[in-house]
């Protein structure tokens, strides 16, 4: 199948695109859009013989449950049950919709089971790209959407990284540059009182604590998973990547009677390593320690490293503040081989 990349750069280029995908969706297919954390691959949530086209792009397990993004707040009466957490939810989503915050709340029966992967939950959101916005509102449907990426690998931030990633195996990818956030959203389960973090994202606990009367953080690797999709090992470059200073790593190689491995790379955070000479590639996350910068270009520079035929990536922690959280929450996937 030819992947063709639709601009959006012009209005008319914007409303061909927007005609396109709308059409490809109302016949069923599949189609990668822009979103304000990562690209997607949207397909209409309602219908699972669409739905389940992107599992067969994404080679993702029908275990795995997919986001439903809806075209308009009057949507989520119709997918999500809240009676109980009416006025939590209402807050929330004044907040933080059309946003990065992900709700998981009880679900409805017009939500496939393919969707929740037979969950009783369903996870529903907004998100605030123009053109996801756009296209989800010329559709009038909710669309169902992972990160547009192969499943367990680097989610895509540009619309050149979906290619690389699922290029001649969905028809289009509608190109509306860099993502603003750089990280998937936050996903929070919603209770009375009580927010479960189920995945760090842009929005903060620190953000969510105003809210309700206990947050709570499950989105740790370490515990026990609280969603099929809280893999160990996610976000994960093909070459072997550890979490650690620099100097650690070598300090550690040293104490083993080994070097590091000849071609190593580094991802830092603000600076490059004072010795910089045995490293083969650097990519720097933020010169000014600015957390958002980090978590904007996290994925692009990974992948820049992956691609750069190296032995060994040596990831420098962050920071565990804010955005710290989901960036170090990413790392630790990237580093979990099994
Ligand atoms: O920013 C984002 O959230 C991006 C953009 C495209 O919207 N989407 C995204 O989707 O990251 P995905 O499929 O890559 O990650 C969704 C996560 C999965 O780990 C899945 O297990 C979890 O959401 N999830 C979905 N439904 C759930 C549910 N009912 N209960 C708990 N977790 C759920
Ligand atoms: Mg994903």
């Amino acid at each position: 199948m030819e992947t063709r990349v639709a601009a959006t750069s012009t209005p008319a280029e914007l409303a061909l695109a927007v005609d396109r995908a709308v059409e490809l969706l109302r016949a069923g297919e599949v189609v990668a859009l822009p979103t304000e954390t990562v690209y997607g691959l949207a397909a209409d949530a309602t219908r699972p013989e669409a739905v389940v086209k992107i599992f067969e792009a994404k080679e993702r397990p029908l275990f795995d449950p997919l986001i439903v993004h809806l075209p308009d707040q009057s949507w989520l009466g119709r997918i999500a049950r809240h009676d109980d957490v009416m006025v939590l939810v209402e807050e929330l989503t004044a907040a933080f919709w059309p946003g990065p915050l992900t709700l998981v709340l009880p679900r409805w029966s017009l939500v496939p089971d393919i969707v929740t992967s037979g969950l009783e939950t369903v996870a529903v959101r907004m998100s605030a790209h123009p053109v996801f916005r756009e296209v989800c509102r010329a559709f009038g449907k909710p669309l169902a959407a992972p990160s547009a990426n192969r499943f367990g690998r680097i989610s895509p931030t540009c619309a050149a990284d979906v290619v690389k990633e699922l290029g001649g195996r969905i028809p289009l990818v509608v190109d509306g540059g860099p993502t603003e956030h750089g990280v998937e959203s936050t996903i929070v389960r919603v209770e009375p009182l009580l927010l479960t973090i189920l995945r760090a994202g842009p929005v903060t606990r620190e953000d969510l604590e105003t809210f309700a009367l206990s947050v709570s953080d499950s989105s740790s690797p370490l515990s026990s998973p609280q969603a099929p999709g809280q893999l160990k090992s996610h976000y994960a470059p093909r070459t072997p990547l550890i979490l650690a200073t620099p100097r650690t790593a070598a300090a550690l190689a040293l104490a083993a009677g080994k070097t590091l491995a000849p071609s190593t790379g580094v991802l830092a955070f603000r600076a490059a390593p004072k010795d910089a000479s045995p490293f083969a590639a650097i990519e720097i996350l933020s010169p000014t320690g600015d957390l958002r910068e980090a978590a904007a270009t996290l994925f692009a520079k990974l992948r820049r490293l992956d691609e750069a035929g190296l032995d060994l990536i040596i990831a420098e922690p962050v920071p565990e503040t804010g955005l710290g959280v989901a960036i170090m929450d990413r790392l630790r996937k990237a580093a979990a081989r099994e």
